[in-house]
């Protein structure tokens, strides 16, 4: 069953509480603190329940639940460990339509109360929707850990910017995406040191900084071309030419990492979490693309893994951003790993540049690097590789302009997109002098919870792949430092999941 999660304001109206143990004297004290009028129907209670009644602090009825208890009630909650009464119970708040929660027994719930944790203003509620009310309490004490005093006074202190900031950034658009710049900023940092002057001047210069941003854009396309159909005929030119001079917005080539979305870099997320528009690769972490702010326009360009129908040209990639960026708006293309290695991300640069679009290059973790490391394999070390080369695969197979010879002298060579030319690669290498007793690997969908390592030599490595069946993406390192992964864990290089892959030696 799903219930609909909702904060309820009680403040002044009736709840009535059946039972008078220890659970329902914890009720009635949530509900007194939400400012409910509560009456407790129980022959018996706790002494702190008495207590309140003797205080007048609840109306407390000493006596057995009977029918018409509910009335006027606008909540109710059988804590009670009787079934039989918790079902007449229900029964009455069916028919008065009164929501009611049976502690333990969620077949007479027509609400669950849920685990929280309150800091201040800031209420997190965690619900297994009756499943295990456990399990819901150590999650939210996981929260509690993450939610502080900081956390409450940056709260606090945002509030009591919201009528100020709605003033300065009219615009609800660039208001949202300003507020969640606010909150992914360094600003917290300065509540934490206490510093609330601070924190009110860095919230300032990031206001600043949008408004500025926004009086250097003109109108954007959507808007000017609904104003330019509202202006009489004679005047749609002149707007049809101001739209075409309107100045563009800005794209951010952004590098996502090798796959683990803890593998992008801090400068990368922020940018990614203002973005207008995101046009993302295949390869990139689904909980990445969950970072751009909601309303963001997300759009999907990967290549499908076989090539498809579906799969966008280059040429029209480079022509969304354009288009995009011509708009006025933060366009952030997303790309796997670094933007600029094998990744054609220069190809967009140089489009972008052609069109008079600005644009920025935020690099990435690669995976030539990230992913040997993910498998404990460096690709250099100072007594067994001084030198390593990046080779695409794409180039291996049919006619290769790449140096062989030189290649087969490298100490370490990484090759990406090499899976299905693997037999050509490796037999280039042998034909160009290289060691077949060279130890070499092909770690697939490094630095992910699915990630696999085949290990084997230079001459046995192709069979071995075959063998084992590995899918891309994959990385090849062919080098003596793949020895070294032994040495080293997964979790030597800080992954966000420790990659637990099946490994196999040869
Ligand atoms: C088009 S290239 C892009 C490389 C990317 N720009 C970078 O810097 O990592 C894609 C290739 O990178 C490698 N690759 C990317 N992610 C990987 C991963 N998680 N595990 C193994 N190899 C990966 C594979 O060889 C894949 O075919």
């Amino acid at each position: 069953m799903t219930f609909y999660p909702v904060f309820l304001n009680l403040r002044g109206r009736r709840a009535v509480v059946i039972g008078g143990g220890a659970v329902a004297e914890q009720k009635v004290r949530g509900l007194l603190a939400a400012g409910a009028h509560v009456t407790v129907v129980s022959p018996e209670t706790t002494v702190g329940l008495s207590t309140l009644a003797a205080e007048n602090g609840i109306e407390l009825r000493r006596r057995p639940y009977r029918a018409g208890d509910l009335a006027g009630a606008w909540l109710a909650i059988a804590a009670t460990d009787d079934r039989t009464v918790n079902a007449s119970v229900w029964a009455e708040a069916e028919r008065a339509g009164v929501p009611l929660n049976a502690v333990d027994d969620v077949e007479h719930c027509s609400f669950i109360a849920p685990a929280i944790h309150r800091e201040g203003d800031i209420t997190v509620a965690v619900s297994t929707s009756g499943k295990s009310p456990a399990l819901a309490a150590r999650l939210r004490r996981r929260i509690a850990n993450m939610i502080g005093g900081a956390e409450a006074r940056f709260c606090a202190l945002l509030g009591e910017l919201r009528p100020d900031l709605a003033a300065r950034v009219p615009d609800a658009r660039t208001r949202t995406a300003l507020w969640y710049r606010i909150v992914d900023s360094d600003a917290i940092e300065f509540v934490r040191r206490g510093d609330m002057e601070g924190a009110r001047g860095r919230i300032d210069e990031l206001i600043d900084e949008v408004r500025a941003q926004e009086s250097r854009l003109k109108p954007r396309l959507g808007t000017a071309r609904e104003r330019a159909l509202q202006l009489p005929l004679q005047r749609q030119c002149r707007a049809a030419s101001s739209l075409a001079d309107s100045e563009p917005g800005v794209v951010y080539l952004v590098g996502a990492g090798p796959g683990d979305p803890g593998l992008i870099t801090a400068r990368g997320l922020e940018i990614l979490r203002s973005a207008d528009v995101l046009v993302y690769d295949r390869l990139v972490a689904p909980s990445l693309v969950a970072e751009a702010p909601p309303g963001a326009e997300c759009v999907f360009v990967g290549k499908r893994p076989h090539g498809g129908k579906g799969d966008r040209a280059q040429d029209e990639i480079n022509a969304l951003l354009v288009d995009r960026a011509r708009r006025g708006l933060t366009v952030v293309r997303l790309k796997g790993g670094d933007p600029f290695v094998f990744g054609r991300g220069a190809e967009e640069c140089e489009a972008l540049h052609a069109a008079g679009v600005p644009f920025h290059v935020v690099p990435g973790v690669t995976s030539a690097v990230a992913v040997p490391a993910a498998a404990g394999i460096p690709v250099t070390h100072r007594r067994l590789a001084s030198a390593f080369a990046v080779v695409t695969g794409h180039e291996c197979d049919g006619v290769s302009n790449l140096d062989w010879e030189s290649l087969a002298r490298v100490p370490t060579l990484v090759v990406l997109m090499g899976l299905s030319a693997l037999p050509e690669i490796t037999a280039r290498l042998l034909a160009h002098g290289a060691d077949p007793d060279t130890p070499a690997a092909v770690i697939a969908s490094g630095t992910l919870p699915a990630q696999r390592t085949v290990v084997a030599t230079l001459a046995t490595l192709a069979d071995r792949i075959a063998e084992e069946g590995l899918e891309p993406p994959a990385t090849v390192v062919i080098g003596e430092v793949v020895r070294v992964r032994e040495l080293l864990s997964a979790e030597a290089v800080g992954l966000t999941h420790p990659a637990r892959g099946l490994v196999s030696q040869a």
